[in-house]
């Protein structure tokens, strides 16, 4: 192979944590004008590869190799000036800053006056940014107001801004609908046509051999494989990312109804939501689709007592409940996994073992204090049980990967054993591997009673993992279906506003 031809090339890259060897003498080279796919489990050191590329973190051994010359990168504003971008994993956005500052931060147009910074410059070039993505969005907005996949979107705008050939997205796609991907994809072509070099780093294998030329598949820290993606199938990718076959991805198993343990009775919420009627029995999983905004998460938030019902009831167990708090929802028992990790549920700077065990202070303390013998006890059967990869239990949850986080959170509502366990997108930014782990957990839940009620938006997941699915329209039920009459169309139809079954 023309060594020459290669833009990029890091060679023998190593890089530890304590407790943790994230990279081993990893190799890895990107060529112009290639979309390039970066894949593997939670943890097997993608960000971190990337992280050293952009010089966010610095290598402990090995060399890059750019346009053929060696390169020291010791800060992301080196590699901005070497003509890296990079789009991170963990959205960065200011909040109470304009999109336009935020796209700008740092490299501002100047006025020729020295020290002034160019304000109508700034917003002009940021709207023709958005106006390049198509996002709808003013360059004077600010970033709170946004959602998270319009964020999404400004980061990548922020990417385009600093006219880089190389770029690299850490799970752009993560949070976006199946329309914006499509839009950034375009884009990434476009790019990809101008001699741009792109790493893609996403969960979703669907996306790699839509949109990569070729993949390198990183396992435990190690190089395993480079190919060009016509080379590869979806099932060759996946046994190189976990070193294993994985057995099936949705086990399903009838479970028995218990009786209703969840019901809705024309909940609304005076916003969002219009009129919500459901039952869900213990020992079933039901699925929640929809398109993004069609009050799905409001439909949750509602149910567990985050949000104020205008009109409507909830019965647990047959019995009108009246939430005004998550606390009351816990002792009705009720659990909620939340969709946004690190806003509401996770204590980056606790250690594993607390963010596990917080929830369950009665099941840990004895006369009020924590007992450390029974917290680690209780930690470890969760880590144990879902695999959740950590050095150690005093490990701060801000240095797991983000797949891990995930299941952090979600083992922590698992201690506290709940009798309806509502899980909002939980399998979002999770590899293939703890995916089919966590489908697994929830059918083991329902075996043993729970009633599940899963919201997400990949559709092959619904349909694999529920027993009864909910599809959800601007506020309002949709469609309705049983596991076995359900398909990916049906689904759409309804969650576009079409009308099935919906009584
Ligand atoms: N700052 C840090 N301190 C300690 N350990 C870290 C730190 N950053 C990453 N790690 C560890 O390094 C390993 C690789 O993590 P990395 O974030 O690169 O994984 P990833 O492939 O991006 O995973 P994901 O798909 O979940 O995002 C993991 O074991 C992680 O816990
Ligand atoms: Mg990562």
């Amino acid at each position: 192979m023309a060594e020459t031809n290669d833009f990029l090339r890091m060679e023998g890259i190593s890089k530890s944590f304590p407790g943790v060897q994230a990279l081993q003498e990893v190799n890895f080279e990107v060529t112009r004008g290639e979309i390039h796919a970066l894949v593997g489990e939670n943890g097997a050191g993608k960000s971190t590869l990337m992280k050293v590329l952009t010089g966010a973190l610095h290598l402990d051994e090995g060399r890059i190799i750019l346009r053929g010359e060696p390169v020291e990168i010791h800060s992301p504003s080196d590699s901005q000036e070497l003509g890296i971008s990079m789009i991170h994993q963990e959205l960065s956005l200011i909040p109470y800053l304009t999109v336009g500052k935020n796209v700008y931060l740092g490299r501002e147009p100047r006025r020729r006056i020295p020290g002034f910074i160019d304000w109508k410059k700034l917003y002009s070039q940021t709207q023709e940014l958005l106006g390049q993505i198509n996002l709808d969005v003013r360059a004077w907005a600010e970033a709170q107001d946004l959602s998270i996949a319009q964020q999404q979107m400004v980061e990548v705008a922020k990417a385009l801004s600093i006219e880089a050939d190389l770029i690299a997205m850490d799970e752009p796609t993560s949070s976006l609908t199946d329309r914006e991907t499509e839009v950034l994809f375009d884009v990434m072509r476009k790019l990809k046509d101008q001699g741009v070099a792109i790493i893609f780093i996403t969960h979703r294998l669907e996306e790699v051999f839509e949109v990569s030329d070729r993949i390198t598949v990183l396992r435990d820290g190690r190089h395993i494989a480079t190919a060009p993606t016509a080379e590869l199938n979806h099932n060759q990718v996946v046994q190189l990312m976990v070193g294993r076959e994985l057995d099936n991805m949705y086990p399903y198993s009838e479970t028995k109804e218990r009786g209703v343990a969840l019901q809705a009775d024309d909940l609304a919420d005076g916003q969002e939501l219009h009129g919500v009627s459901l039952e869900l029995q213990g020992g079933q999983i039901l699925g929640v689709a929809g398109l993004v905004g069609a009050g799905r998460t409001a439909l949750a938030e509602t149910l567990f007592g985050l949000r104020q019902a205008t009109a409507g009831e909830i019965h647990i167990d047959g019995q009108v409940v009246k939430l005004h708090s998550a606390k009351q929802a816990i002792e009705h028992g009720l659990g909620f996994v939340p969709e946004d990790r690190k806003l509401q549920g996770l204590f980056l700077n606790m250690a594993v073992r607390e963010n596990i065990t917080m929830s369950s202070t009665s099941l840990v303390s004895n006369f009020g204090f924590v007992n450390t013998n029974k917290a680690n006890k209780l930690a470890d059967e969760y880590v144990d049980k879902l695999d959740i990869r950590t050095p150690s239990l005093r490990q701060r949850i801000r240095n797991l990967s983000g797949g891990n986080q995930q299941k952090v959170i979600i083992a922590r509502w698992l201690t506290l054993k709940p009798r309806v366990l509502i899980l909002d997108e939980p399998t979002r930014g999770v590899d293939v591997g703890a995916k089919a782990e966590i489908h697994g957990l929830m059918r083991q839940l329902a075996e043993d009673g729970v009633a599940v009620l899963m919201i997400s938006s990949e559709l092959p997941e619904i349909i694999g993992v529920s027993d009864r699915i909910l599809v959800m329209h601007e506020g309002r039920v949709t469609g309705r279906f049983e596991r076995d009459e359900a398909s990916q169309d049906m689904i759409m139809h309804a969650a576009t506003g079409g009308d099935n079954n919906a009584s």
